[in-house]
């Protein structure tokens, strides 16, 4: 028999909703926190850049914004939830590589801050985390730049995952480039900073709201975050292992307190 996942131990559905800034670290702790929790993972980021996508390939003028909107709200969209192989469907192809390309980044933005495609997109988010909570794996880690305040602010945990600037920059350029050299980072700084300004138009994900749990990732490395978003999750969810030692895996993941090192502001 399969090990339990943590809402089989604290005997409730879980939902987990972490936002943060481009280059925090957010998709790759979300999926992994998703994975070792027996949750599903939520991307919304990818359903921005799947609508930017299709827009683009209907050879849309993404500031049309009317007809962007059209296009998103009859978007034939699938994601696929499973953290260790998440992907995105349009019209059934498989467009997980191509959303990530710079030319997308480049231009996502501008669908994101479209207000009726936007809403559309988070009405889609709501019902993906509600059938996730009722289903199979009995919830989700959602990630996104709205999760914590407008999609899902009754989430049982809530985390807002920053670092500083210079980390951020750091790290996408050595996703991207290969280097965190400064012509690697000055490549970067329009999928950054100007990126993150533009968003900011619409939604507020640099100061954590009231409830959100604060997490600074920038002196820590993947595994580091990963066990202080575990912790998080021990001290929120009111997680129920008084069961004679026999389901520990949630405190099994309990082996760093990060709060001790500033790390974490509650
Ligand atoms: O996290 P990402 O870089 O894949 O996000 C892609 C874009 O979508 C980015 O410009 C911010 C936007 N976004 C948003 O506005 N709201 C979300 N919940 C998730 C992403």
């Amino acid at each position: 028999m399969p090990a339990p996942n943590a809402p089989e131990i604290i005997g409730r559905p879980l939902v987990i909703a972490i936002d943060g800034p481009s280059g925090s670290g957010k998709s790759s702790v979300s999926r992994e926190v998703a994975r070792r929790l027996g949750l599903e993972y939520l991307d919304t980021g990818a359903m921005y850049r799947a609508a930017t996508w299709s827009a683009l390939n209907a050879g849309l003028d993404l500031t049309d914004t009317s007809a962007v909107a059209e296009h998103v709200r009859l978007l034939d969209l699938r994601m696929g939830t499973d953290p260790s192989a998440p992907g995105v469907w349009v019209d059934g192809r498989d467009i997980n590589a191509e959303i990530r390309e710079t030319r997308i980044s480049a231009s996502v933005s501008v669908v994101a801050t479209n207000l009726p495609a936007r809403a559309e997109l988070q009405q889609r988010q709501r019902d993906l985390i509600e059938a996730a909570a009722k289903g199979e794996r009995g919830g989700c880690v959602a990630e996104g730049r709205d999760i914590t305040t407008v999609i899902a602010p009754d989430a049982d945990v809530r985390i807002l995952l920053t670092a500083s600037e210079e980390a951020r920059l750091a790290r996408r350029a050595r996703e991207l480039h290969g280097s965190d050299d400064a012509t690697a980072v000055a490549a970067t700084r329009d999928q950054i900073v100007r990126r993150d300004a533009d968003d900011s138009a619409v939604s507020s994900f640099q100061v954590a709201a009231d409830g959100v749990l604060h997490l600074d990732s920038s002196g820590l490395n993947l595994e580091q975050t990963v066990q202080a978003v575990l912790d998080a999750v021990m001290r929120n969810a009111n997680a129920n292992v008084g069961n004679g030692g026999r389901h520990n895996r949630v405190t099994d993941l309990d082996s760093a307190d990060l709060a001790s090192n500033g790390a974490v502001n509650r």
